[in-house]
C-alpha cells in the first residue's frame, strides 16, 4: 500500500496537469502561520505503545455518526470553489466514493448541482450568508433530499482568503446566538456548527447543536489561528465533536481521538483525491489502515479505546 505522501505526490503531479494551482489549494491566510502551526502542533503529540493486551484481538475503526455506522472516524471535510476545476464530477465522486468506504460525505457551498440528485445520504454546510432567507430556502432544500445533517461553517463569516486574495461569498457575515438557534429550530434536520475555535464559542453553541467541528479551516481564513488540537485539549465534550485542519495521516487521527474527538473530516487530502481515479476511496483506506495498525500497537481494541492516556501533549 502506498504511504499518504506518496499518494499526495502522484496526485500534485495530475493536479498540475490540469492547471490546479497548488499555491491556492495548499497555502492560508496571509504569511501561512495557521496552516503550518496546524501540523507542528500535531507533530508536536507523541504516541506510545501498549503492546501487552489481556486478550486477543483484532482493532475495529468502525464507530458511528448521528446514527450510522461508519467504517473509520474519518470523513471528507466540506469542500466547493477549487473541487469543481480538479473534477466536474467531484460531489457525485465524493458522495460515491465515500459510501464505497462507508463513511459520510460533508459537502460544500456552494455546489453546483441540486442536493435533491444525490442517492446516497450526505452532510451539507452552507455559508454563513448575510442573506439569511437564502439559507432557509437551502435547509428547505436539503429537506427534501437525502441530506443526513445541515449546518454552517460560522468561521467564514470574514470570507476565505489565500495570501492577501479574499474570496466572498456574494456576503457573509457572523451570527448572533439568537440567529443560530433560530436557523436551528426551522429544521428537523440535525445541525452542525462547523469553524469553531474557541471554548467560548464550543459552549455557547454545543448544548444546541447536534454536533460541533473545531476547526480553523485548513489555515485559510486568519493567520496566527489557534490549532483546533489546542482548544480540543481544554473542552469538556458536551456534544458529538469533529476535528478538522491539518489532518493528514492516520498518526494524525489517532491523536484526535485520543484527545476526545469523536472523528475527524480531511479537507486538502480529497481535493488531491479527486486527481486521482477512486482516489477518495484509495486516500480512505490508506488511512484506515494506518489507523488500525497503530490501534493495534496501542491495544486500543475499538475507536472508543482510545484514551487521552495514550499519547504525550
Ligand atoms: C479547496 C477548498 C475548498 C473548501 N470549501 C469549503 C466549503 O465550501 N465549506 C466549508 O465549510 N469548508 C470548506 N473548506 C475547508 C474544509 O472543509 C476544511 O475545514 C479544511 O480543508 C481542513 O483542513 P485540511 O485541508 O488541512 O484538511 C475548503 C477547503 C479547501 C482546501
Amino acid at each position: 500500500m502506498k504511504t499518504i505522501d506518496e499518494f499526495i505526490s502522484e496526485a500534485k503531479i495530475a493536479l498540475e496537469k490540469k492547471g490546479v494551482n497548488l499555491k491556492v489549494l495548499e497555502g492560508g491566510t496571509e504569511r501561512g502561520v495557521s496552516t503550518l502551526r496546524n501540523r507542528q502542533i500535531l507533530d508536536l503529540i507523541a504516541i506510545k505503545m501498549h503492546l501487552v493486551s489481556d486478550c486477543e484481538f483484532e482493532a475495529t475503526t468502525e464507530t458511528t455518526f448521528l446514527g450510522k455506522k461508519i467504517a473509520l472516524p474519518v470523513m471528507p471535510a466540506p469542500l466547493s470553489g477549487l473541487v469543481k476545476a480538479v473534477d466536474e464530477n467531484c460531489f457525485r465522486r465524493i458522495v460515491e466514493e465515500s459510501w464505497m468506504m462507508g463513511v459520510v460525505p460533508w459537502l460544500g457551498y456552494p455546489i453546483q448541482q441540486d442536493v435533491r440528485e444525490f442517492e446516497k445520504e450526505f452532510v451539507w454546510i452552507i455559508k454563513p450568508l448575510s442573506d439569511r432567507k437564502k439559507i432557509l430556502n437551502e435547509i428547505e432544500k436539503a429537506e427534501r433530499s437525502k441530506a443526513l445533517a445541515i449546518g454552517v461553517d460560522i468561521d467564514s463569516s470574514a470570507g476565505v482568503k489565500i495570501g492577501g486574495s479574499i474570496l466572498d461569498y456574494g456576503g457573509t457575515k457572523n451570527f448572533t446566538k439568537k440567529e443560530l438557534k433560530d436557523l436551528v429550530s426551522t429544521t428537523k434536520l440535525p445541525f452542525i456548527a462547523k469553524g469553531v475555535l474557541s471554548e467560548v464559542d464550543y459552549y455557547k453553541l454545543a448544548d444546541f447543536c447536534s454536533a460541533v467541528v473545531l476547526s480553523n479551516h485548513g489555515g485559510r481564513v486568519m493567520d496566527s489561528a489557534a490549532s483546533p488540537l489546542e482548544i480540543l485539549r481544554k473542552i469538556e465534550k458536551i456534544t458529538v465533536t469533529g476535528i478538522d485542519s491539518g489532518f493528514r495521516y492516520g498518526t494524525d487521527v489517532f491523536k484526535a481521538l485520543a484527545l476526545g474527538a469523536d472523528f475527524v473530516l480531511v479537507g486538502r487530502l480529497i481535493v488531491y483525491a479527486l486527481a486521482v481515479e477512486n482516489g477518495i476511496y484509495k486516500v480512505l483506506e490508506i488511512l484506515k489502515e494506518e489507523l488500525k495498525r497503530i490501534m493495534q500497537l496501542t491495544c486500543s481494541k475499538s475507536v472508543k479505546e482510545i484514551s487521552r492516556e495514550l499519547i504525550i501533549f
